[in-house]
Parts: structure tokens; sequence; C-alpha cells
């Protein structure tokens, strides 16, 4: 024992650090450093030795020290290292690099956040309807007759008798009235499914915007004052028109239009020489939507919009055919 224990103190701490510690400023590679590792601190190495072996406190706190030092040491210089630029002569990091292939959004995805957006700095909620809808939402709460001819399978998808791919995005209205006490503000947008023929203005799978607002006092004037912003936020300062309608969960309904974005209502190709464009549809809730929720339509008033999105999309950029959304032609993707 007294022997060994001998060998030990002949580890002289501050000596070994010293030299590891200059040794390791002058490693001039990551190999030399891992080298010097291993030969300082490595399971052989004579610190590591005299460490297992060591027996009183003074000698295994001046050795841990030691291993500290080293240890710090190795890891300034590694940082040190890898600072240090290739020295490859034929590599350049000026040169610019491979150019990296960058997706955008869909058109329409991009129309539908600009649209959210608008909302939201009105102030209004956005709400995530569903796509599989029930028919008493799609249909009954919103007061559709028995025998509306939507409700034809030869128009609507449905998937049982009671279960439907949601024709509208009025659906969206009934499910936030039933989870919600009102006032409310809030827009739905999403895909919408009807039985269409696949033609360049009719695609079976589509996108609508629904709006709801429910409050005190609230009047067609409301909606009309609602929708010019949101035109005029969408494609600038326009004038709306709205022409009286009909639609079962509204009461006045209205449909409504703005002057022609391209020719200012002067009359041109894009809004057949009408100078308006056609939006949606419109109008003020219907007492006995209300009463389906369980609102007293004594109460409380609203007003509800929808409108396409697809459509205006393709008005907004000229383009020709809805298929074109579809296609994902990279053609027409990267224009937007
Ligand atoms: N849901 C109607 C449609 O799809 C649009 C609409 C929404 C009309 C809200 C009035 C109020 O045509």
């Amino acid at each position: 024992m007294d022997d060994r224990r001998g060998s030990l103190a002949a580890v002289d701490a501050t000596a070994v650090t010293a030299e590891a510690t200059a040794a390791i400023a002058a490693a001039a590679t990551a190999d030399e450093l891992e080298e010097l590792r291993v030969r300082y601190l490595g399971r052989k190495s004579e610190l590591k030795l005299a460490l297992r072996e060591v027996r009183d406190r003074e000698t295994g706190m001046a050795l841990n020290t030691a291993r500290r030092a080293i240890e710090e040491a190795l890891s300034a210089r590694e940082v040190a290292l890898a600072s240090v630029p290739d020295e490859d002569p034929t590599f350049d990091p000026t040169l610019p690099g491979e150019p990296v292939p960058l997706g955008s959004l869909h058109l329409l995805t991009q129309l539908r956040r600009r649209i959210e957006d608008v909302f939201l700095g009105m102030g209004y909620t956005v709400y995530d309807g569903r796509e599989v809808e029930t028919v008493w939402h799609n249909f009954d709460a919103l007061n559709q007759p028995e025998a509306h001819p939507s409700r034809d399978p030869r128009d609507t998808f449905y998937v049982d008798a009671n279960t439907l791919l949601r024709t509208h995005t009025s659906p969206s209205q009934i499910r936030a009235m039933q989870k919600q006490a009102p006032p409310i503000y809030l827009v739905s947008l999403g895909r919408t499914y009807r039985r269409d023929p696949l033609d360049a203005t009719h695609t079976p799978v589509f996108h609508q915007v629904e709006g709801l607002a429910v409050d005190r006092g609230i009047t067609l004037a409301d909606l009309r004052g609602t929708i010019e912003l949101f035109t005029s936020a969408i494609f600038g300062r326009r004038e709306v028109r709205m022409r009286t309608s009909f639609f079962p969960f509204t009461e006045p309904s209205v449909e409504f239009d703005i002057t022609c974005y391209l020719c200012d209502g002067q009359g041109c190709s894009v809004c057949k020489h009408s100078g308006w464009i056609e939006m949606g549809g419109a109008g003020v809730v219907d007492p006995n939507v209300f009463e389906a929720v369980g609102y007293d339509p004594e109460e409380w008033q609203g007003f509800a919009f929808g409108l396409g999105i697809d459509r205006i999309a393709l008005l907004r950029h000229g383009l020709p055919d809805l298929r074109l959304f579809w296609d994902n032609d990279l053609r027409m993707a990267r224009q937007f």
C-alpha cells in the first residue's frame, strides 16, 4: 500500500495541468485534440490512474481540480478549432448555394386567410364548422322546407338518411348558436359540397364564407355596412348593391353585388357588361332559426351572409376555369 501511495504522490497535479493545457492550446486539429484527451484524461492517463487510487482528501481535490482544468481547456480548444474555416482552397463559402425550391400557399388558402384577417379586424371570431353534417343542422334548423329541391340526393351527397356533406357553411351558424349565448360575431370558412357536374364554373367541392352577427337591435343597415367594409378590404373601395331574394333562413333576404373591380361599373367582359359582380346571399336571421337553437327572437336580432370563395378568387385574378384550383399545375400555382 505504502509504495503505491508513494507513486501517487509523484503525480504533480499542477505540473500535469500546465503541461496539458499548453499542449491543448497548441493543438491544430480535432484529431490532435482527441489524442491529447486520451493522453491526459483517458482511462490509462496518469491523472485517471492516480484518481482511482486516491486515498486522502487533499490529493483527491488537487487531482480533480487538474481534471476540470484540462476538461475546460479541451472544450475551449474544440470550440476554437470548430470556428476555423475549412482550409480547402477550392471551397468558397461566399458562393451562392443551390436554390431550394420554396412552396407557397394555395391561392384559395391565401384568400381564405385574408378574409379571416379582415373579419378578425372587425372583432369577429373564426368558427370551424363540420364538413360532415346532420340533415337537421344543414336543412331543418335552417328552416328549409321538407320538400325543398336542394334536399334531393341528386343535388346533395348523403352519407346516410340523417347525415350528409354540408351543402353550404350555414350549418356552422346553428352549431355556434347551440354552443354559445349571444352576442355572436363570427365567420366560418371551409369546404362545401354539391352534386354539380364538373365544368368551368362548377366543382362538386367548393368553398364558402359564412358570416353571422347576433345582438340586440341589429338591422339590414348593419349587414350592408359590414359587407361594404369587407368587400372594400378585399377588392378596394366598391359600391354595394342589394337585390331582394329568398333564403329560408333569412327574412328579408338579399343577394348582394359590388361594382366590378375591373371596370369600376363601366361595363366590361368580367362583369358581362353589367358593371356589377354578384357576391353572395344574405339577410336578417329568420325567427324560426333562432327558435331552433333556443334563442328568444323577441330579444335578439341578427344578420347572416354567405358567399363562394372560389368564384371570387377566379374573378379577382381573371382566371378562366374553376378546375385550375384542383389541377395542381405548378405553372398556375407559381403565379400566386
Ligand atoms: N347559405 C346560402 C348559400 O349557400 C348563402 C347565405 C348565407 C344566404 C347566409 C343568406 C344568409 O347560397
